[in-house]
């Protein structure tokens, strides 16, 4: 393989962002990593959040976040690792957790939380944990919290596991708190999870985001990257959200683009026009491409 020397990637990298300069920002403003610092929290993501900490911090056993890709389940639970670790909670975040056994996403399990005991058999392993959760759920106080992203991979054994370890209980209080963020067709998966699904004490679902909150998440993101003006016209933003239906990642990967074809064209003001062509040079399904017959992308 052919090494590239460090100044052709640091060259690279300044090229690939040449908006940066263009609209005086400190960082980028649309990336789609999952950073809980650009999480404007919608009407849906502010009630999810207030369920699932509700759920925690009262220690009443398993939550569980629906959406579909792109809704902001990560970023939320990053959001919540974080907050539950400020609150002194011990808190795990698992984000690929498809173990082939649950003997594997029980070791897994076990590991994030540093408990050093450990035992070849299942049954062992088993008995080590429910001590360790005693010993800090009961005798510490302490809330213990797992959360799992990526949910709908777990197949039904490892749902079996996460059902016997939310059993570990005492009269007023469950010993391990569970949260889990999956995308909707685990719903089907926990039904079929009778037992598991029974014992789901609060759900919230991340619905698409309103035209109003659309607007609102792109600005929000603007200001926190250090952006001054605002560079979207209305009428861009209306494009944003026509082509990606409130979906947060699809408005996210437009406005990026967007900003680049701007930046490109030494453009300081972004309008529709350049938002249905980046949804028509992006050629892609994903999109909603009503622009191409409306009269705002002629
Ligand atoms: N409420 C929001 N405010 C700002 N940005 C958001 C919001 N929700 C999602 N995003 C952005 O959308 C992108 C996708 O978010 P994320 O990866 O959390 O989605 P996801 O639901 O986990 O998707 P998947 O199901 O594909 O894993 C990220 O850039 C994230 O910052
Ligand atoms: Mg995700």
């Amino acid at each position: 393989m052919y090494d590239c020397p460090s100044y052709v990637i640091l060259a690279i990298t300044i090229m690939e962002l040449p908006y940066l300069d263009h609209f005086h920002l400190k960082e980028e403003p649309f990336s789609t990593s999952p950073n809980p610092r650009f999480l404007y929290t919608s009407p849906v993501h502010h009630a999810a959040l207030q369920k699932i900490r509700y759920v925690v911090a009262a220690r009443k056993g398993l939550g569980v976040c629906f959406g579909k890709p792109g809704m902001g389940k990560t970023t939320l639970a990053r959001l919540l690792h974080q907050t539950f670790l400020d609150d002194g909670f011990q808190a795990v975040f698992l984000t690929n957790p498809s173990f082939p056994t649950p003997n594997q996403l029980l070791r897994a399990i076990i590991q994030e939380f540093q408990v050093t005991r450990t035992a070849r058999s299942f049954l062992d392993l088993m008995n080590i944990f429910k001590s360790f959760l005693y010993a800090n759920a009961i005798e510490q106080n302490r809330t213990l919290v797992v959360l799992i992203d990526e949910a709908q991979t777990l197949r039904f054994p490892l749902l079996e596991l996460l059902r016997q370890v939310i059993n570990y209980e005492s009269n007023d209080q469950k010993f391990l708190q569970v949260v889990l963020f999956a995308q909707e067709e685990f719903r089907a998966a926990l039904h079929r999870a009778r037992n598991l699904e029974n014992r789901v004490v609060m759900s919230s679902t991340l619905e698409s985001l309103s035209r109003l909150d659309t607007r609102e998440m792109l600005r929000f993101r603007w200001e926190v990257a250090g952006g001054e003006a605002f560079p979207f016209t209305h009428e861009a933003v209306e494009a944003i959200y026509e082509a990606a239906q409130g979906v947060p990642r699809s408005a996210v990967i437009l406005a990026d683009n967007a900003l680049l074809a701007a930046a490109l064209h030494r453009q300081s003001t972004i309008g529709a026009e350049t938002v249905w062509q980046v949804v028509r040079d992006r050629g892609l399904d994903d999109m909603v491409k009503t622009g191409e017959t409306g009269g705002e992308a002629r």
